[in-house]
């Protein structure tokens, strides 16, 4: 038996995040992995390998529709299976990076499926079968998540797809039902889009992306109704039947009304990620996970001494980066010094053509928590670089408080948005006021002057056309 300082189960942006850390206070750390790879779900069939297509399918889509405008005059021609060796090759690079950082920081990778046999013992179900039992002062829980499944719409990966199936279909499909305008849905469906397939997207609600600035979610449904998509909103879905060629989607008006069916090559189901915890062992140990997955009670605390959750498999967004620093703060508490995430301060970003980027409240929570707040715009329209660029759609919004200037949330959409909201990040963390943004001098031309200018609007002085 094989004893540590401290065992993390999952090796995605969470539990590898944790292990470096681990490493680097000095302290003797595993991490089990039953995949074949580290980098769990974010960098084998998330975040990285839906970059590398959604870059590559928007560049394709700009070779066709915008460089001859540029002068540039080419025909592209697609390379499907290129496409995605080239995503694959990054993904391969990325995982053995991890891979890498862990021999360098001293992490042991286990390598099998791990379950908390007791407080202090972790049981490791290797491929083959056997299973080894390992100790650690403490244990870190980061088993992250899977996609939600819906009644009636079974997944096979063939013709109904998860987002792991639509990140590797071997053709372009003629059409493609999406279930949930989300981040997946809209990322993903973007991609098939530029690709040449005709998307329809069938939602739930009456908006998309629900959580996100109204204003800015309808710019971007606006947009990508202009690019093509198309929107089905306030739909139920009942059924979906798969045929040799394609799938029948049947749904129903939220509303009441007649039943609709429409068909296509192929459905993509992406209505959102569950925690995922089995055959972890949690009924032994006391722990019931709720809706949101395992709960922390205080600080990444299971509530049974020395087992922590961090990442998607507990509540809050199920983000990377919110994985990652939750990782890093859990284990320096770990460690006896002061880990801390300001929860307040989580960006996320759609990387839809265009980009949403968002740090910090919409205007419909300030409203409903009684916050007075005011509001400072920047279209890129009056932006020299996006101009010049011929890129010039969306805008930088700031919400400051009405009576401190203190910035409360900024909502960004326009291309490369993802890029700029970092800013706003930092100024946030350090309790920023709009005017700080608005005096802080910008390179010029960078589409971050419209940063600057959007802080400016909050007490009225941009310069704009
Ligand atoms: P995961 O990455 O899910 O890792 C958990 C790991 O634990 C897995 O590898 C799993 O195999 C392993 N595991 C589970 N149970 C056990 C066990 N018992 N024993 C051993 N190992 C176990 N987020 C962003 O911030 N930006 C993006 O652009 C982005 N794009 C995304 C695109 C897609 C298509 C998807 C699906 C997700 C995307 N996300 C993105 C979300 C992001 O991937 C997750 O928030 C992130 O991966 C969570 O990290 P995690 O470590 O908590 O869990
Ligand atoms: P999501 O929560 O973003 O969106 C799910 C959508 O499906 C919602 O609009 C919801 O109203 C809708 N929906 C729910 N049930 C439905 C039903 N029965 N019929 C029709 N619509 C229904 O979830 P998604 O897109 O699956 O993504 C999962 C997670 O992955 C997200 O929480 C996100 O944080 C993460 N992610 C992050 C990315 C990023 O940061 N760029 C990219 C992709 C995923």
């Amino acid at each position: 038996m094989s004893q540590y300082d401290v065992i993390i189960i999952g090796g995605g942006p969470g539990g590898y995040n944790a292990a470096i850390r681990a490493g680097q206070l000095g302290l003797k750390v595993a991490c089990v992995e039953g995949r074949e790879t580290l980098g769990g779900t974010c960098l084998n069939v998330g975040c990285m390998p839906s970059k590398a297509l959604l870059h590559a399918s928007e560049l394709y889509e700009m070779a066709a529709k915008d460089f001859a405008g540029l002068g540039i005059d080419v025909t592209p021609k697609l390379n499907l299976p290129q496409m995605m060796a080239q995503k694959a090759e990054s993904v391969t690079t990325l995982t053995k990076g991890i891979e890498f950082l862990f021999k360098k920081n001293k992490v042991e990778w286990i390598k099998g499926w791990g379950r908390i046999a007791a407080p202090g013992k972790v049981a490791v179900k290797a491929a083959d079968g056997t299973e080894t039992v390992h100790e650690a002062k403490d244990i870190v829980i980061a088993t992250g998540s899977v996609p939600s499944g819906l009644p009636g719409v079974t997944v096979d990966n063939k013709r109904i797809v998860d987002s792991t199936g639509a990140l590797s279909l071997t053709e372009v499909p003629k059409s493609l039902i999406v279930i949930g305008a989300g981040v997946i849905g809209l990322e993903l469906g973007s991609v098939w889009r530029r690709l040449g397939a005709k998307v329809t997207v069938v939602e739930y609600l009456d908006r998309i992306t629900p959580g996100m600035d109204e204003e800015t979610a309808k710019t971007l449904q606006r947009s990508l109704t202009k690019q093509g998509m198309e929107f089905k909103l306030g739909a139920k879905v009942t059924g979906a039947k798969t045929g040799k060629s394609g799938v029948e989607l049947t749904f129903e008006p939220v509303a009441g009304g007649p039943a609709e069916t429409i068909s296509a090559d192929y459905v993509l189901l992406a209505i959102g990620r569950r925690p995922y915890t089995e055959g972890l062992g949690l009924d032994g140990l006391g722990i019931a996970p709720d809706k949101r997955g395992v709960v922390a009670n205080d600080h990444f605390k299971t509530g049974v001494p020395g087992v922590w959750v961090v990442g998607d498999v507990t509540s809050g967004p199920m983000l990377a980066h919110k994985a990652e620093d939750e990782a890093v703060a859990c284990i320096e508490l770990i460690a006896g010094k002061a880990g801390h995430v300001n929860y307040d301060v989580i960006p996320s970003v759609i990387y839809t053509f265009p980009e949403v980027a968002v740090v910090g409240r919409t205007e419909e929570e300030l409203k409903a928590a009684g916050v007075a707040y005011k509001v400072g715009k920047f279209p890129f329209t009056a932006n020299s670089r996006a101009k010049i660029n011929h890129e010039a759609e969306g805008f930088v919004k700031v919400l400051a408080d009405a009576k401190t200037d203190r910035v409360l949330g900024v909502h960004m959409i326009g291309p490369s948005v993802s890029e700029m909201i970092g800013e706003y990040a930092v100024a946030m963390e350090f309790s920023a006021a709009s005017e700080d943004v608005a005096r802080t001098c910008h390179p010029h031309p960078t589409r971050s002057e419209a940063s600057k200018q959007a802080a400016m609007g909050v007490e009225g002085w941009t310069m704009q056309a």
